[in-house]
């Protein structure tokens, strides 16, 4: 299969590829999307075998559930059975954006989509071409983050292409992702909201609109096999480039004296903070920044594609910096970095 690339210009100047992209996703087909948080791979929500076309393309476990988009919210009566009051908060302020919600599944939702769950993950993103492809579909797109499973998610239309190209028929290029990491889940079918994975929507921000929020421990533990989780994209190593990474704390010239002594017998790179760049400048060390500390918003936006820069050099190891776990962007930052480290950290 030939994977075509479309430059998205605007919705007027790429009307007739919105038409041929719902085209293809009303006949089954997927095709590949932008979003404000990493791009998606959609299709019909409805339809059961469009949706395993999706695990087959990424290679992803068919016990992982996808979220389904939205465009409209009326699409929520056709989803669930039950729309609680936190919930109508929460689309109140945070949709659309980058939050998905759990809620009660309807007998519509194929449990295909749910990995055989009751429940049904639902986001209403907020960029214009998922917008205006869910709208030319015609019906909700289940759609997982577009990369081969295990990869980081991809925040540009190329991070895509390297891992889907041959395997997908269309890929929209919106450009960079905003958000630059997945969307925040969280589970409202329980007796108190539960965060299973932080994102683009900040924990202190849930809590702010809704009050009590509670965290899964897993969001920062490593699970070990055969554990119950509540989400099952906890299980898996995520987020990871081929080689092994290894985050490191301590000071920033404590991390560089570490990095320069592990040098000697391998090939050694670095992921590291914009601030702390120029202690690498007088070695040969290969220095990805992915933003400053004193921004976690550009640590989020920056943290997949640097990991795909550095899976590019292919080095022995990777020695990653991560900012101190706070409520904001800070904690989905650490919890994908931690999965890509597979939870490997040492203090210097
Ligand atoms: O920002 C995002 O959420 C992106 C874009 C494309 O919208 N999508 C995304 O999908 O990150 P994916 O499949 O990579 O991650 C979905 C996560 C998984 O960890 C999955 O286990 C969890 O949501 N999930 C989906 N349905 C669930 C359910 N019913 N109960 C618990 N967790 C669920
Ligand atoms: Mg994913």
């Amino acid at each position: 299969m030939t994977t075509e690339l479309i430059r998205i210009r605007g919705l007027m100047e790429n009307a007739e590829d919105f038409v041929r992209a719902g085209k293809l996703l009303k006949n089954g087909s997927v095709v590949a999307i932008p979003t404000e948080t990493v791009y998606g791979l959609a299709a019909n929500a409805y339809d059961p075998e469009a949706v395993s076309k999706i695990f087959e393309a990424k290679g992803r476990p068919q016990d992982n559930p996808l979220i389904v988009h939205i465009s409209d919210f009326s699409d929520i009566s056709n989803l669930t059975t039950e729309f609680p009051d936190v919930a109508a908060t929460l689309a109140e302020k945070f949709w659309p954006g980058p939050l998905t919600m759990i809620l009660k599944k309807s007998d519509k939702v194929p449990f295909e989509v749910t990995a055989g769950l009751s429940t049904v993950a639902v986001r209403f993103p907020s960029h214009k071409v998922a917008l205006a492809v869910i709208d030319a579909a015609g019906v909700p797109l289940a759609a997982p983050s577009a990369n081969l499973s295990g990869k980081p998610s991809p925040t540009s239309a190329q991070h895509v292409m390297r891992d889907l190209s041959g395997r997908i028929p269309m890929i929209l290029d919106g450009g960079k992702c905003e958000v630059g990491l997945e969307s925040t889940v969280i589970d409202l079918t329980k007796d108190v909201p539960t965060l299973l994975r932080p994102g683009g929507i900040t924990l202190s921000e849930l809590r702010d609109a809704i009050g009590n929020v509670n965290v899964d421990p897993k969001i920062l533990e490593e699970v070990s096999d055969n554990e119950p989780v509540a989400s099952p994209g906890m299980k898996y190593k995520h987020y990871a480039p081929a080689s092994p990474v290894v985050i490191v704390d301590g000071s920033a010239e404590a991390f560089c004296n570490f990095v320069v002594s592990e040098c000697a017998d391998k090939k050694v790179a670095v992921l590291c903070f914009e601030e702390e760049l120029e202690l690498f400048r007088d070695t040969d060390i290969k220095a990805v920044p992915y933003g400053r500390l004193s921004h976690p918003d550009e640590l989020a936006a920056e943290l997949f594609s640097a990991l795909r820069e550095l899976d590019d050099i292919a080095p022995d190891i990777i020695y990653a910096r991560e900012p101190d776990c706070k409520d904001g962007m800070e904690l989905a930052v650490v919890n994908r970095l931690s999965r890509a480290a597979g939870f490997s950290k040492i203090s210097v």
